[in-house]
C-alpha cells in the first residue's frame, strides 16, 4: 500500500507508539563494564579517555558495587602493569598473586554475584607490548604463545574469574585453553572468544591507559589481528572458536564493525557480543561531552548494537547508560 493509505509518520507521531514498535532496546542486563586497574594507593585519571581511571583496589571495589547497585551483570579487569614487572616472555602474566587474581579474589569474595571476567593475553605483561611471545625473527611465536595463555586462563579461572575472555588472536587458542580449563576440573569456566578482533586505531587510548603502546612503540599487530578489509574471515574465524569450544563470541571494534556483528549474529546460535573500544569512548565524549548530548550518542550507538544483533556489549559507558536509562 501507498500514500496515503500508508503513512509511516503514524507510529513516530507519539512517544508511546515511538516504544511499542521499538525494535531494539538497551537494558542493563546488556552491559559489561571495563575496569582498568593498577597496584598503585590511588585512583589515577587516564588522559586519553575523559572520566576513566586506572583504579586503585579501594577503587575497584567502590566501582563494582556500583555495578552492582546498577544491576550491571559484570566487569572485566584490564591492568596497568608497571615497566619493571614487564619482561619478553610476559612472566608476570602467570603470578598467582599479581594483581589481576587478586582483584579477581576480591570481587567474588565482596560481590559474588558479580560476573567477573579477565582478558588472556600477554600484551599488558610483555616489554615488547606484543599478545604473546616472538620468535628469533620478532614475530609472535604462535605454539609458544598457546602454552602461556593456556596457563594463564587456568590461573585466571582458579582466581575466580567466571569468564576467561582470550583477547590475542592467536590460533588454536580457544581449543588449548578449552581443554587446559577442562583438565583443572574448571568445567564452568566460561570462554568469551575475541572472535573477530580487528586491527585497530581505535585501541590507541587504552594502550595509552596500560602502557602497551609505549612498548609497541611504532611496531603494529597486523601479523595476528584481523584485516579491516574483511568479513568473510570474520566468520571463518568465529566457527573455528566455536568448534574449539568458545561459549560466546565477540567482534570488535564494535561501531565500524556493524556488518560483521549482523552477520554473525544470524550466522550463529551462540550469542555474538561486542566491544565499544576506547577510541570509539574517546570519539563521543569529544562530540558530546558530559551532558544530554552524550546521553542522546551513547544510547543512540548502542542501541544500534543491539539492532545488528548483539546479545552484550562492552562500554566504558555502561555506569552512565545504567543510570540514564533508570
Ligand atoms: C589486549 C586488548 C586490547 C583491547 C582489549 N584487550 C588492545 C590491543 O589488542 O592492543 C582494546 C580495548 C579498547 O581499546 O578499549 N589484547
Amino acid at each position: 500500500m501507498k500514500y496515503p493509505q500508508t503513512r509511516m509518520r503514524r507510529l513516530r507521531a507519539e512517544e508511546f507508539t515511538r516504544r511499542l514498535v521499538a525494535e531494539a532496546n538497551i537494558s542493563a542486563d546488556d552491559l559489561i563494564l571495563p575496569l582498568f586497574i593498577h597496584g598503585e594507593k590511588q585512583d589515577a585519571a587516564v588522559g586519553a579517555m575523559p572520566g576513566v581511571s586506572r583504579l586503585c583496589m579501594d577503587g575497584l571495589w567502590r566501582a563494582c558495587e556500583n555495578a552492582l547497585r546498577l544491576r550491571i551483570p559484570a566487569v572485566a579487569v584490564f591492568p596497568a602493569i608497571p615497566s619493571a614487572l614487564k619482561d619478553d616472555n610476559g612472566g608476570e602474566a602467570l603470578n598467582a598473586d599479581g594483581i589481576v587474581p587478586r582483584a579477581l579474589a576480591g570481587i567474588k569474595e565482596r560481590f559474588p554475584e558479580l560476573g567477573a571476567i579477565a582478558d588472556v593475553a600477554l600484551d599488558p605483561y610483555t616489554s615488547h607490548g606484543h599478545d604473546g611471545v616472538l620468535d628469533a625473527r620478532g614475530n609472535v611465536d604462535n605454539d609458544k604463545t598457546l602454552k602461556l595463555l593456556s596457563r594463564q586462563a587456568v590461573m585466571l579461572a582458579h582466581a575466580g574469574a567466571d569468564i576467561v575472555a582470550p583477547s590475542d588472536m592467536m590460533d588454536g587458542r580457544v581449543g588449548a585453553i578449552r581443554d587446559a580449563l577442562e583438565g583443572a576440573g574448571l568445567t564452568d569456566a566460561k570462554i568469551l572468544s575475541y572472535a573477530a578482533k580487528y586491527a585497530s586505531a581505535f585501541y590507541a587510548p587504552f594502550r595509552a591507559a596500560l602502557g602497551s603502546g609505549a612498548a609497541l612503540g611504532g611496531k603494529d599487530k597486523r601479523g595476528y589481528q584481523m584485516n579491516p578489509a574483511n568479513r568473510r574471515e570474520a566468520i571463518a574465524e568465529m566457527r573455528l572458536d566455536l568448534e574449539e569450544g568458545a561459549d560466546m563470541l565477540m567482534v570488535k571494534p564494535a561501531m565500524p564493525y556493524l556488518d560483521i556483528v549482523r552477520e554473525a549474529s544470524s550466522a550463529f546460535d551462540a550469542p555474538v557480543f561486542v566491544y565499544q573500544v576506547s577510541g570509539e569512548y574517546a570519539m563521543l565524549r569529544a562530540l558530546g561531552g558530559e551532558g544530554e548530548t552524550l546521553k542522546s550518542l551513547v544510547l543512540e550507538s548502542t542501541t544500534s548494537f543491539k539492532r545488528a544483533g548483539a546479545r552484550a556489549i562492552f562500554t566504558y559507558f555502561a555506569t552512565d547508560i545504567a543510570e540514564w536509562i533508570k
